[in-house]
């Protein structure tokens, strides 16, 4: 056979064993060196992106192509399309002028150690699929409840979110009001109706898993707030004791530590009194307020904790892990496991001479190895330096609330908690036409699709991103910090946005309205540009 045949034939194979495993280490190292230098420019650049875009529903699927390539593409072409067609669809909630939902939680170390989650890529459902994946999550969950002052009495586990959080801290409860559900379900076995207490202000994750749970949302019983937004707890004895004289079984009250709208703070010691003379299962959302624990001067938060069976906190909102990371204390951590461990025949070899195998604790069985991103984010912060950056938040939302108080044609519509800032636009209205009508009186109406408005505007003109909600049945705007990114400059041009915004609003109402107006609701926005000018 001739030489060069022979070579044909052998790059051939080279090139088929490259078709069928990996990318060449070479090949690859150029690629990771090219998307560390992305990573790089986005991070340092974000703060000159559009927040978000202001494309309507379904523009970004049309500019990507109806079906999966045949042959594989460049990695090139793909970051490239990132660029073109990702990167500009996307609200940045890394973004230093994002002041929606709560304050996010993406930094330096955070996108670190979620890299180098990615090779690893292990399964942490046995300690014997990953013994350091295992241990370390057993690790940092300590770090955490250490960090937050909860007593050694609760052992934790990590899920993707909070809502998955409290379905299995209330799969623990059913299975303590209804022994044996675990195995024999709900049905025909002639049980009371099971029901659930959380305050008017509570996460819609309550209803969630009662869904989940086949306890029904309807058994989820919303208890009147007080005048702070806080469960009012009288309200809560008066309900368990009706609910107890028509037969029905309290099976547990979830208190809420920063609530989603204002951040409010349940008297979580009062409630869980309650919850031990009653015995029922005091479930603790802190999914927010959970991580402004560890700040000493807000040691208040964690003020009836000792009462609790369960609480979750969400490290993904306060505690600068990036998103999903979720943990669930449970005290006596073997009630849940109790309820979820089951081992299939095939696996039984990987849980002999185990301590733990977080399998047990939950639903899942794969298990992604969060706890990584967790170590490294907490180990290059230390205790120090996060409280540092809670305080900050802390900071920014006083200084937000002394500048709203300084307008008067905005109040504040809340007391401001922790990141979180609720106010609305009034303007003139406070003494304009008020007429009572049937429910709300007109001009409050018209306040509503005023502070409504405002958010709309403000989000589709890509240079700062905001939330609205409810508080008592009127719209607020909301604005919650927490992006490390977000500075004073940032919080006073976002102020500036949103005065300037209002008063073009409410010039807007009272102008009559003509053509060309009404087609465009949106004259700051540069439609599906990328970057600001
Ligand atoms: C108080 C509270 N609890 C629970 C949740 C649900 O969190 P997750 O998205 O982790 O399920 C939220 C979400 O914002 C929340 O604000």
């Amino acid at each position: 056979m001739r030489a060069d045949t022979m070579q044909e034939r052998q790059q051939g194979s080279e090139s088929k064993r490259n078709q069928f495993g990996d990318t060449p280490p070479e090949e690859f190292r150029k690629q990771l060196h090219e998307l560390a230098d992305w990573v790089a420019d986005f991070r340092e650049q974000i703060g000159d992106l559009r927040v978000g875009p202001n494309d309507r529903p379904g523009a970004i699927r049309e500019r990507l192509p109806r079906r999966a390539p045949e042959d594989g593409e460049s990695f090139e072409k793909i970051l490239s399309d990132v660029d073109r067609i990702i990167v500009p669809g996307m609200v940045h909630w890394s973004h230093p002028m994002f002041l929606g939902y709560f304050g996010w939680t993406s930094t330096g170390p955070g996108i670190l150690g979620e890299i180098l989650t990615a090779p690893l890529n292990v399964n942490a459902m046995t300690w014997r699929t990953c013994p350091a994946a295992t241990e370390l999550e057993t690790v940092v969950v300590d770090w955490l409840r250490k960090w937050v002052g909860l007593s050694d009495e609760f052992g934790g586990v990590i899920y993707d979110t909070a809502s998955v959080g409290i379905m299995h801290a209330l799969a623990v409860a059913r299975e303590q009001a209804a022994p044996a559900t675990r195995k024999l379900g709900l049905t025909g076995r002639n049980l009371p109706r099971l029901r659930i207490y959380t305050s008017d202000q509570a996460h819609s994750s309550a209803e969630k898993a009662a869904i989940a749970l086949g306890l029904g949302e309807e058994n989820v019983v919303r208890i009147p707030s007080d005048d702070q937004f806080r469960m009012d707890v009288t309200s809560l004895g008066q309900k368990i004791a009706e609910d107890r004289r028509n037969n029905l079984q309290p099976m547990a009250v979830i208190a809420t530590v920063g609530t989603t709208s204002t951040a409010s703070v349940d008297p979580v010691a009062d409630i869980g009194q309650l919850c031990r003379e009653a015995k029922i299962w005091l479930h603790i959302d802190a999914a927010y307020g959970g991580g402004f624990a560890m700040v000493p001067e807000y040691e208040r938060l964690r003020k009836g904790w000792e009462l609790a069976d369960s609480i979750v906190i969400n490290p993904h909102k306060t505690v600068f892990v990036p998103l999903d990371f979720s943990v669930l204390y449970v005290r006596d951590l073997e009630r849940l496991r109790r309820v979820f461990s089951l081992v299939p025949e095939y696996l039984r070899g990987d849980t002999v001479e185990a301590e733990k195998n977080y399998m047990d604790y939950g639903i899942q069985l794969g298990r992604r190895f969060r706890a990584l991103k967790a170590w490294v984010i907490w180990r290059s912060l230390g205790r120090v330096g996060v409280v540092a950056r809670l305080r900050e938040q802390i900071r920014l939302a006083n200084l937000l609330t002394d500048l709203i108080r300084k307008d008067n044609r905005f109040e504040l519509s809340a007391q401001p908690g922790m990141g979180v800032v609720c106010f609305r636009w009034v303007g003139s209205a406070r003494c304009a036409d008020r007429t009572p009508q049937r429910g709300v009186p007109a001009s409050d109406r018209k306040l509503d699709q005023f502070n409504s408005e405002i958010v709309e505007r403000i989000n589709a003109s890509g240079r700062a991103y905001l939330t609205q909600t409810k508080l008592r049945g009127r719209t607020v705007i909301r604005i919650g910090l927490g992006n490390v990114l977000t500075t004073d400059e940032h919080l006073r041009k976002g102020w500036e946005i949103i005065r300037e915004t209002a008063a073009a609003v409410s010039e807007k109402s009272q102008t009559p309205k003509t053509k060309s107006q009404s087609n465009s609701n949106q004259p700051n926005a540069k439609r599906n540009k990328a970057r600001l000018s």
